[in-house]
């Protein structure tokens, strides 16, 4: 039965590169999770975009004396960029800029304000006499209501994740101008948490699915008890709210960020030339997945599901597999003091198919992961050369010098051949279990096992030694070998996008590999091949110096 699977993924601020701790967060598993569905014959509808507004663009535009939507609009290219290069395969990737999303957003808060989920009332902000004016957000910085961590934002806490508003913080100062703001009273509107608390801790609780940490976090947050939040600011830039007698406030970025889950579907549909082709991601037996870091988590676990509730009709998340953090060398990634690999640095100077080899392999899945220049390294010319490019390597090339360029005609399969087709099988079976279950280390290490099994048997038979005096021997033992090639490929596309493809016309297959579907291509006796080409290429230890240098070169410390 063909599922349809709505994946959604975490919508970066437009103010900045993205780094490899988001690509290693969100984007990567979500586009594994969504090419192996794809593969299986699913629908698959992944979309995403660029979060434009908000304090974190206005922030960095004032930095830059530029405009705020020219912040946005150039990082907004760079991402569409980095996802081609590094093969995000986003089947819509838009902004919550278009006419689209804003009048979502706008229906949505009136739908939930005439349910009495959002209401008006007064509130205390704080208000920067030098600067005159509010200072919403990420206009300033204190210390932590919750847990005393200081240099808090005013949205979310760095140390201890929780959303917070600027009024909670201890010892707030304005970030522009570094005074002390004072308090003022303003008229906004709320999102009436509080009505949703039981409705979702009894969601929560069902959810046996979810991994640990992401309901465990969810429900500490929800025991704590929902407070009504805030969801417009005293700022310009943003989505007007549309109610008279608020001309000079905007919707709070992340009640609409949210909401382009739902809008992009809809953009997506109406492209794509059915308008309503969103209901069937949305309603019915459709399963949503939502891929973010771990700082986004009570944004999709607790606010969005509240608004879901409140708006009605549509799924809420089934899954929010939510990773934890990548560090560098060690230590937490930073922007502030430039202690990142930024992706679109990376993707200038190498392949995409080890970067994603890489973060697979290690990816912050139940805990944080490192990445460091020189275990990079280390896994691709060990793990990926010597064991994966290095089988296909071989027996593509010495099939196509000794059998004519073509696949040869098999013998019968002894034990050992039998075996290895065995363990091929059973290999899309496992891992096609630990990708459901969103275990990405777990089924890309369990492809590796597979190519190194393949390594052992071709050493074994060593068809290269019998090319002359024991032909048929040699012509079996290489087409099976280059059939649990071709399963590798397919094993392997989720994560290896690329290097499958090429693979697949290697082995001269045509089209394309998601078309070939989730199961061993049988390579036919007679097919031609092309001619051989490595998949991957060593690279230069020289490089983990450099890198390292280059990197401490920018840290601002
Ligand atoms: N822009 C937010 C961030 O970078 C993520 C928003 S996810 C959303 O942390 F989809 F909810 F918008
Ligand atoms: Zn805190």
């Amino acid at each position: 039965m063909t599922e349809r699977i709505f994946i959604g993924v975490a919508w970066p601020y437009a103010n900045g590169q993205l780094h490899l701790g988001q690509v290693a967060g969100a984007y990567l598993p979500a586009d594994i999770f969504a090419r192996y569905h794809r593969l299986k014959g699913n629908d698959v509808l992944m979309v995403s975009g660029s979060d434009q507004h908000g304090t974190p663009i206005t922030v960095r535009a004032e930095k830059e004396s530029k405009s705020p939507k020219e912040i946005a609009d150039r990082y907004h290219k760079d991402f569409l960029d980095s996802w081609q290069k590094l093969g995000i395969s986003f089947d819509l990737f838009t902004t919550t800029d278009t006419a689209n999303h804003h009048k979502l957003s706008q229906d949505i808060f009136l739908s939930l304000m005439d349910k009495g989920y959002i209401y008006r009332d007064t509130m205390a902000l704080l208000f920067c006499p030098n600067c005159n004016r509010f200072l919403p957000d990420r206009y300033v910085e204190g210390t932590c209501c919750h847990c005393n961590f200081k240099g808090t934002r005013g949205d979310q806490c760095d140390g201890c994740g929780k959303p917070l508003n600027p009024e909670e913080l201890i010892e707030p100062y304005c970030l522009i101008c570094r005074s002390i703001p004072e308090v003022r009273v303003s008229e906004h509107f709320f999102l009436r948490l509080s009505a949703f608390n039981e409705q979702l801790i009894e969601w929560v609780r069902a959810q046996s699915h979810w991994k640990q940490n992401v309901c465990n976090f969810t429900l500490n947050f929800l025991r704590e008890g929902l407070k009504d939040r805030a969801i417009t600011r005293d700022i310009e830039w943003g989505i007007p709210v549309p109610v008279d007698g608020f001309e000079n406030k905007r919707i709070y970025v992340w009640f609409e960020a949210v909401i382009g889950y739902l809008s992009a579907s809809m953009e997506w549909a109406e492209r794509s030339g059915d308008a309503e082709g969103w209901r069937q991601f949305w309603q019915g037996d459709a399963k949503s997945y939502y891929f973010i870091g771990k700082d986004n988590i009570p944004f999709h676990t607790i606010i969005w599901p509240a608004m879901l509730m409140g708006y009605g009709g549509l799924n809420l998340p089934y899954d929010v597999p939510a990773n934890e953090f990548l560090t560098l060398g060690g230590r937490a990634l930073s922007t502030s003091r430039n202690w990142a690999v930024w992706l679109p640095d990376f993707l200038e100077r190498y392949d995409p198919d080890p970067l994603r080899y890489f973060l697979s392999v290690s990816m912050p899945e139940d805990g944080d992961s490192d990445f460091s220049w020189r275990e990079f390294v280390r896994r691709n010319n060990d793990e990926l050369v010597a064991t994966y490019g290095n089988l296909v390597h071989r027996v593509l090339t010495i099939t196509y010098r000794n059998f004519d360029g073509q696949v040869p005609t098999p013998g019968e399969f002894d034990e050992v051949s039998n075996a290895l087709l065995k363990k091929a099988e059973d290999a899309l079976d496992a891992v096609a279990e630990l990708l459901n279950q969103r275990h990405f280390r777990g089924a890309i290490r369990a492809t590796m096992s597979l190519a190194q099994e393949a390594n052992r048997y071709l050493d074994e038979k060593a068809p290269w030694k019998k090319i002359k005096d024991e032909r048929e021997d040699a012509a079996t033992s290489l087409y099976v070998a280059l059939s649990v090639i071709s399963c590798l490929k397919t094993l392997f596309y989720p994560f290896l996008p690329f290097s499958s493809q090429k693979l697949h016309n290697l082995l001269g297959f045509e089209g394309n590999v998601e078309s070939s579907g989730w199961l061993i291509a049988g390579v036919s006796p007679g097919t031609r091949l092309a001619s051989p080409q490595p998949l991957f290429t060593k690279l230069d230890d020289g490089i983990v110096a450099e890198e390292d240098a280059r990197l401490e070169h920018a840290r601002i410390s």
